[in-house]
């Protein structure tokens, strides 16, 4: 049997994460993986979270290691949905109230948990014909919804030759070609791998479409609060969708690797979106989901959840990760504008201004394959072959390097 296996490609992104941990060369830089570094280039576990840890470790609660229920941990499902869809926790207005029945929620293994739940979901009790995909999008999606076993189209999304976003595109084949029934896969925000996101008016125009179209919004927020610094803001899509589209479903997976910085604890929601606010429609859409979840990993893990769920529960501890929310985001966004600076002094061939314009975790450079590779090769500077550069591994003390490679790779 093992002799027919299939060749499959490997990851890209972690494979780069191995050959950098196992590159000698000093001033070797990480733009690979999305993960958030210091500007020492370190890993930065968030001092909220720091302090949650040690809160847990004293309370010593006996039953810490215990089964969840199968949908996961509830209050933390609550404090989860709280955040995606705007609600305000315990002061929630009777209409809010009324509005939460239209969610039902599980916990799932993370972004990409959320995302392989409700495609299974969906491809089990929906059966879209197809689903759409930004042209590019996080290569994982593909897998995800390969394996999810709903044929797979994309979208334009990305315009290379201004580096910006191609609405008019992407409008257009949606218009013309996608079918009733249809999953439309939406970045919340931040969008990987390009850092385009649509403005507030073409989101309300993404949203007229899906209505007219009958076409199923799936969300995949990864990363509320770390693009902009506010959970609000960067929640503007999502909420949106809900508050103005009440005769649509949809869906989001919410991940909390990003903005707490919890990458290894895998923790994550899935949030199905009912037309009709009703206990039995939403326990029915969860246990259908629980059934799922019991056949696949029986629940969802509870080490990190209990972190998050501690934050979330107090105002004091959420204005403080409001703050590191705001580090993390504003060394970001003083990297961009670093990098920008070094390139410009160099008077390096070409245009980018759109370094700072784009937004989150990563930037799309325009760099082609061969300059991806020479500066792998030459430079020890890593980075994705379509050209998607980290931000975050960008720092004070590397930024000059990384622009002069770029600028050598880009003349030669
Ligand atoms: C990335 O795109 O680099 C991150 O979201 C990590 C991952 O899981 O791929």
């Amino acid at each position: 049997v093992l002799a027919t296996l299939a060749p499959v490609p490997s990851d890209e992104i972690f494979d780069l994460n191995r050959a950098y941990a196992r590159d000698t060369f000093p001033q070797k830089v990480s733009l690979g993986v999305g993960v958030y570094r210091t500007d020492e280039g370190k890993p930065w576990p968030l001092p909220v979270v720091e302090k949650v840890e040690k809160k847990l470790l004293e309370e010593n609660d006996p039953s810490r290691h215990e089964y969840t229920a199968i949908e996961g941990d509830i209050p933390f499902l609550e404090l989860a949905r709280d955040l995606m869809f705007g609600f305000d926790g315990k002061n929630a207005s009777a209409e809010q109230e009324e509005a939460k029945k239209r969610i039902a929620s599980v916990q799932a293994v993370a972004g990409t948990g959320a995302n392989h739940l409700g495609g299974l979901f969906l491809a089990t009790h929906m059966k879209p014909k197809n689903v759409w995909l930004s042209d590019p999008s996080w290569a994982n999606h593909m897998t995800l919804w390969e394996m999810a076993g709903v044929p797979r189209k994309t979208y334009p999304y990305y315009e290379p030759k201004t580096r910006s976003l191609d609405f008019t595109g992407m409008m257009a084949t949606l218009e013309a070609e996608a079918q009733e029934g249809d999953v439309v896969l939406l970045h919340a925000c931040a969008h990987n791998p390009t850092g385009l996101d649509p403005t507030k008016e073409q989101w309300m125009e993404i949203a007229d479409l899906c209505e007219r179209k009958q076409l199923f919004p799936f969300f995949d927020s990864a990363y509320q609060g770390f693009a902009s610094g506010s959970v609000v803001e960067d929640a503007w899509a999502v909420r949106y969708f809900f508050q103005h589209k009440p005769h649509m479903e949809m869906c989001v997976a919410q991940s909390f690797s990003k903005n707490f910085g919890l990458y290894g604890q895998r923790v994550g929601a899935f949030h199905y979106v009912t037309t009709v606010a009703g206990v039995d429609i939403r326990d029915t859409v969860v246990n259908n989901l629980c059934h799922l979840i019991r056949g696949e990993f029986s629940m969802g893990p509870r080490g990190g959840c209990s972190i998050v769920k501690k934050v979330l529960t107090s105002d004091e501890l959420t204005a403080e990760w409001y703050e590191d929310l705001k580090v993390m985001s504003s060394r970001i966004k003083a990297m961009r504008q670093a990098l920008y600076k070094e390139l410009v002094k160099l008077q390096t061939p070409g245009t980018w201004e759109h370094i700072v314009n784009q937004n989150g975790m990563f930037s799309y450079t325009g760099l082609t394959p061969a300059q991806v590779t020479a500066l792998k090769e030459k430079y020890h500077v890593y980075l994705l072959q379509s050209g998607r550069a980290s931000i975050s591994g960008l720092s004070e003390k590397n930024v000059a390097y990384v622009a002069q490679a770029i600028d050598d790779v880009v003349r030669n």
